[in-house]
């Protein structure tokens, strides 16, 4: 626990309050008393990390300073109206001029934090500003930044990972409501790729598979989908099983496709070529690639060896299904190695918010955005995943769709066994509860469950659940209710928010994906695989709107629960363990396991 300086001082005044000088001390005093420190966040590490040792002095911390967004509320109401489609406004996108003055810092936030930054010896011009003035950046050693916020680093280790943090921050008294939050301090959740299983090179060839096929008919859907669909998920099998078979969306009317990636994932050119070959002979024909950016030095090695399964997923299936629509893959550099032993390099980089700063001064960013990372909600601290998802929430009013995957634990861990399970609170209390993840839990984004086969079921591994820290958005209310009226009195009584918000939205097809790494075919699968593919079929409904000059379809989720929830294949088998329990099941309308459906 970090002490303030209130407390320190009260020390000092016992050993002075000895005469009467004593009053005229405490009148001279009295000034900076606005210097007392209020403590602003106090987590418990979460589990798995432990104390290595002092942070070094030195030690260079990029320090992000988050200032309130003064109509945030006004933002939402825009946004909600926008997408609502009975509403006048829907699809009135707003541009990033609007944004940026809805989510600027009132002039007295940006004083008080100006102030207390110059009071520490900072210069202005060694301050970086975010485009709407929301954020601002300063690179400082850690003894400095130990002093501004009263606090204490500590270099935390888990599994070979070093990070630099604190547990509880302060900020001085006047500064504590103009500051929204600060890190690096309390963020010790990590990015994670969400994959179930990659199984190993695949010992089928393309031709003994093309062999196997004949066309199964399902008459509850009136599609018609090759047997192989059921072990071997390719561009065609998604068309045939979501109806899009002969559907070829244009290069011409300003669509856009984006894939975020993070750390030292990047996906090899080659590898995407070898998969137009074996899936998209019309992309192979036109050696279609993506546009390559790189955000804080996101790598881009094009080294086969070292090219990353996740990246080579995300682009082969979204950018074959919507093939010739503009294609940007965003690689965002992350948390520098820290070697305790070696170097000090600076500390920075909570996810997201790199691409966040990045992706929302952008003029043009891609329509359809499909993001395969996340974490444990519980370890993303409440005040930073509020942060993210309000940024997200920016994006969407400016017509873009984000697609992020639900997790690939079920309701938490994916363990059905209530002895091994390791769904455990980290509020220092242990209780076993069901553990949502985040992005997916932000009400903001679109969370992607997974199903398998065909007809589709939805799959065990498939994140779903309930947020603790969001409350459930009026637009899923009726579906959502719905869904909880249908248990059973009790269940899972304790384990779950019923108010949260309730994820994931909807779904898509999940295992056996057919991809190419180093150039050798591959099968994958997790919900890493539905989210770039509904990513892919909503840049070919973009499409669709673009070529009659409608706009974007923006932000999706208040469209999917009203207008468009019919056009939802709703899956109703399957069931999604975890945390010791068989998790919740698919049911009609939405559920837990595959939202509104695929
Ligand atoms: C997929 O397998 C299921 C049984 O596991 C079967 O009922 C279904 O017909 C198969 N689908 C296809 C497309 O062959
Ligand atoms: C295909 O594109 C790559 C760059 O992505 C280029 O190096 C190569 O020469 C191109 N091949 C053909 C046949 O145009
Ligand atoms: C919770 O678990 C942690 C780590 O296993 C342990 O150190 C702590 O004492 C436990 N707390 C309680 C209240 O059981
Ligand atoms: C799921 O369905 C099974 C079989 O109908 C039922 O026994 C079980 O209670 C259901 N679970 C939940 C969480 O509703």
């Amino acid at each position: 626990m970090a002490h303030t300086h209130s407390s320190r001082r009260s020390t000092m005044w016992a050993r002075n309050v000895v005469s009467v000088l004593a009053f005229f001390a405490l009148a001279l005093a009295l000034p900076s008393q606005n210097c007392e420190h209020k403590v602003k966040e106090t987590i418990v590490p979460p589990r798995g990390w432990t104390i290595f040792g002092s942070a070094p002095p030195d030690h260079l911390i990029k320090l992000r300073i988050g200032l309130p967004q003064s109509n945030f509320d006004l933002l939402e109401e825009h946004l909600y109206a926008i997408s609502d489609p009975y509403h006048d406004r829907y699809g009135a996108h707003l541009t990033t001029k609007e944004i940026h003055e809805l989510v600027a810092p009132h002039p007295d936030s940006v004083g008080a934090v100006e102030n207390w930054l110059a009071s520490h010896g900072i210069a202005d011009n060694d301050i970086t500003r975010s485009s709407a003035g929301d954020w601002l950046t300063v690179t400082l050693p850690v003894n400095l930044v130990e002093k501004m916020l009263d606090t204490k680093y500590h270099i935390w280790h888990k599994n070979g990972e070093y990070i630099v943090r604190t547990t509880s921050y302060s900020l001085p008294k006047n500064v504590h409501d103009h500051v929204e939050l600060v890190q690096p301090t309390t963020m010790f959740g990590t990015f994670k790729k969400l994959k179930s299983t990659i199984h190993s090179v695949s010992p089928i060839t393309s031709q003994a598979e093309s062999q196997k096929s004949q066309p199964f008919f399902d008459s509850t859907t009136g599609l018609t989908v090759d047997a192989s669909c059921n072990t071997t998920i390719t561009i065609t099998c998604l068309q045939q099983i979501y109806n899009a078979v002969g559907y070829t969306p244009s290069a011409n009317v300003g669509n856009s496709i984006g894939i975020a990636a993070y750390l030292e994932d990047f996906a090899n050119r080659a590898d995407l070529q070898t998969f137009f070959e074996d899936q998209v002979p019309a992309a192979a024909a036109a050696n279609a690639t993506f546009q390559f950016i790189s955000v804080k030095d996101g790598l881009d090695s094009q080294d086969p060896d070292q090219a990353g399964a996740e990246s080579a997923l995300d682009t082969q299936f979204a950018f074959g299904l919507t093939f010739p629509v503009a294609s940007t893959f965003f690689s965002t550099g992350g948390r520098p190695p820290f070697i305790p032993s070696v170097g000090t390099p600076t500390d920075t980089n909570e996810p997201y918010t790199d691409w966040l700063d990045f992706v929302l001064s952008h003029p043009n960013p891609p329509l359809s955005i499909s993001t395969s990372y996340g974490d444990e909600e519980q370890t993303v601290p409440e005040s930073f995943a509020k942060r993210a998802c309000s940024e997200f929430a920016q994006l969407g009013a400016r017509g873009v769709s984000l697609m992020f995957s639900s997790g690939d634990g079920g309701v938490g861990d994916g363990d059905p066994d209530p002895e091994t399970t390791e769904c455990i609170t980290n509020d220092g209390l242990n209780r076993t509860q069901f553990i949502p993840g985040f992005p997916a839990s932000c009400p903001f984004v679109t969370a992607v469950g997974g199903t398998i086969l065909f007809p589709e079921q939805g799959v065990d591994f498939s994140g779903g659940g309930f947020s603790n820290y969001f409350e459930r958005p009026s637009y899923q209310d009726a579906a959502v209710q719905a869904f909880l009226d249908k248990l059973a009195p009790g269940t899972y009584s304790g384990l779950f928010n019923p108010n949260g918000r309730a994820f994931p939205d909807v779904s898509a097809q999940s295992d056996f994906f057919r991809i190419f790494i180093a150039g050798q075919p591959f099968h994958i699968g997790g919900t890493s695989a539905s989210s770039p593919a509904f990513a892919g079929f909503v840049a070919l409904l973009n499409d669709a709107r673009l070529r009659k000059g409608l706009p974007s379809l923006g932000f999706l989720n208040p469209l999917f629960y009203s207008k468009a929830a019919a056009g939802f294949n709703d899956i109703t088998v399957g069931n999604n363990p975890g945390c010791g329990t068989p998790g919740f099941n698919a049911t009609e309308g939405w559920d837990a396991v595959t939202g509104l459906g695929t």
